[in-house]
């Protein structure tokens, strides 16, 4: 039984990853399936918050009374986080941004030109969503993830720094795209500490606990 922990605040959660059209048929994707971000709103929930969640393309039920907005690419998931941000009390940027997308979406599929030249996409910068809400002047208090192949916690203390936010998450051990259970490593300006390992929802449970011990009071 979880005690209302987080009665009477509202949290903001993307989820899952983004898809970057090359053109109407074919994008630029990644492994991300959404169930980190999805069951800390549902566990956000079960503590008493109001929830938001941003989602990515995602095959997961909605958590039972969270607000759910579906998008695409990234742009989509900035436009619709951004004027959301100052009305919550926590943003948790669970999802997989894509870094980069195609400079253009071509209208029609791109084909074969019977030259066996493959085409060449050029790429640009998609914006850091979680930078720009900790930048606002009326910002939520910030968590981020950081999910690694190497270093981990040296990447989530850059992190920290960079995007100017005062908790990362740093997902521990290889492979946890998809899979129910993983190791959650919480890095903050003072160190870091591992949640005791359990499966996603155990540890969205312990998560809430964090945030809310940690935003009691502001
Ligand atoms: O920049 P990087 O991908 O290393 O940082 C990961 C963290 O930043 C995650 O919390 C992710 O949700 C967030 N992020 C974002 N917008 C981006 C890239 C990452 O919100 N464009």
């Amino acid at each position: 039984f979880q005690p209302k922990l987080l009665a009477g605040k509202k949290l903001l959660i993307t989820a899952g990853p983004t898809f970057e059209a090359i053109d109407p048929v074919r994008g630029i994707t990644n492994h991300s399936s959404g169930k980190m971000g999805f069951a800390i709103a549902r566990a956000a929930q079960e503590a008493g918050a109001e929830v938001t969640l941003i989602a990515g393309p995602v095959h997961l039920p909605t958590p039972p009374h969270v607000r759910r907005i579906d998008v695409q690419s990234a742009q989509q998931m900035f436009d619709a986080v951004l004027p959301q941000a100052p009305l919550h009390d926590v943003f948790v940027a669970t999802a997989a941004v894509a870094d980069w997308r195609p400079a253009v979406m071509n209208e029609h599929k791109i084909k074969k030109d019977g030259k066996k030249l493959a085409p060449s996409f050029e790429l640009t910068e998609n914006p850091d969503i979680l930078a720009a809400v900790a930048s606002l002047p009326d910002k939520p208090w910030c968590v981020g993830f950081a999910a690694e192949s190497q270093d981990l916690l040296t990447h989530a203390r850059e992190k920290l720094l960079r995007k100017n936010v005062p908790l990362i998450v740093g997902n521990l051990g290889p492979a946890t795209f998809g899979r129910d259970d993983n190791t959650l490593v919480l890095v903050d300006a003072a160190g870091h500490r591992e949640l005791p390992a359990g499966d996603k929802l155990a540890l969205a449970r312990q998560l809430v606990a964090e945030i809310a011990r940690r935003t009691a009071g502001v």
